[in-house]
């Protein structure tokens, strides 16, 4: 399938065609695919809407904490539970700099999938990374993810990790029966991290909404111990947690000497069935 099938254009909804190196609607509104192969498909009026993506700086700082490998585990998690369903269209919606995209498109070669985010540094990212890995079943596009420039029902599955969940737009491109899959921290998520930042460490509040026109269907955890090593990853990995925008200069020195940091990474997947 041609992505052009199913992107439709955010100013007047029409379906696109493909000529050589832009996206053109029936009605004329033109969109470039950049260099890198991303394609931004904001409405003209909220680029200023752009600046509410991650920076250049959070897309690097976590690419590089990727590279890891801490958080594979949540990636072939995430590959088995979308296995059990049809995912022949799947929609990243939030994906940052295309760690979980990548890793998707990869297991599901036959699938198409989309990565929506509205940094363009991180649609930038998944791009060029696809683009080295000669993955052509994957595009991204900075859109945000509350009017995803997609067709009505069109997704098998929507995959929402770590970022805001804009239920109303997940139901409209999902399919019946497609799958809204929600992945977020679990009670002990990072306790180690927190441990060294904090004298009161408490756990996370799990919570798991209802969403109108979805069915919660079952949440999946995982939970497994993992060290770190190294303080530029440690700090990087600090970076992409909401603790970064909340800790105060005095707590943050806490990490400055720390090279090797032991923690349970706890996370859930909420499995939601559009009804
Ligand atoms: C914490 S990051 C998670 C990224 C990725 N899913 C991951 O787990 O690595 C949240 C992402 O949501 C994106 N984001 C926030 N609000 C958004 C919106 N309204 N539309 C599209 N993307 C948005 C940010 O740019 C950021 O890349
Ligand atoms: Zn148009």
């Amino acid at each position: 399938m041609n992505f052009e099938d199913f992107l439709r254009c955010p100013i007047c909804g029409c379906n696109f065609s493909r000529f050589e190196n832009s996206l053109k609607c029936e009605k004329g509104h033109s969109f470039d695919i950049a260099s890198s192969g991303y394609i931004n498909l904001l409405k003209p009026g909220k680029m200023n809407n752009a600046k509410a993506g991650d920076s250049k700086e959070m897309i690097k700082a976590r690419s590089n904490f990727f590279l890891s490998g801490a958080y594979s585990n949540i990636r072939n998690k995430l590959c088995d539970i979308i296995g059990q369903y049809k995912n022949d269209v799947i929609i990243d919606a939030g994906c940052g700099e295309g760690y979980y995209t990548e890793g998707v498109a990869d297991k599901f070669g036959v699938s198409s999938v989309i990565g929506f985010d509205m940094s363009k540094f991180g649609c930038e990212h998944g791009a060029k990374s696809a683009r080295r890995m000669d993955k052509s079943n994957v595009l991204y596009s900075v859109s945000s993810i509350f009017e995803m420039p997609v067709d009505d029902g069109c997704a098998d599955i929507d995959i929402n990790l770590f970022a805001p969940v804009a239920n109303e737009d997940f139901l409209r491109v999902l399919a019946t029966q497609g799958r809204l899959i929600v992945v977020s921290a679990g009670t002990k998520h990072l306790d180690g991290l927190k441990k060294i930042l904090y004298s009161d460490v408490y756990d996370n509040e799990e919570k798991f909404p209802s969403y109108d026109g979805f069915e919660l269907a079952g949440v999946e955890n995982l939970k497994y111990d993992a060290t770190i090593s190294g303080y530029d990853t440690i700090y990087n990995l600090f970076t992409m947690t909401p603790y970064y925008h909340r800790t105060s200069l005095e707590d943050k020195e806490k990490l400055k000497n720390v090279n090797e940091l032991n923690t349970t990474i706890e996370v859930n997947f909420a499995i939601y069935k559009k009804l």
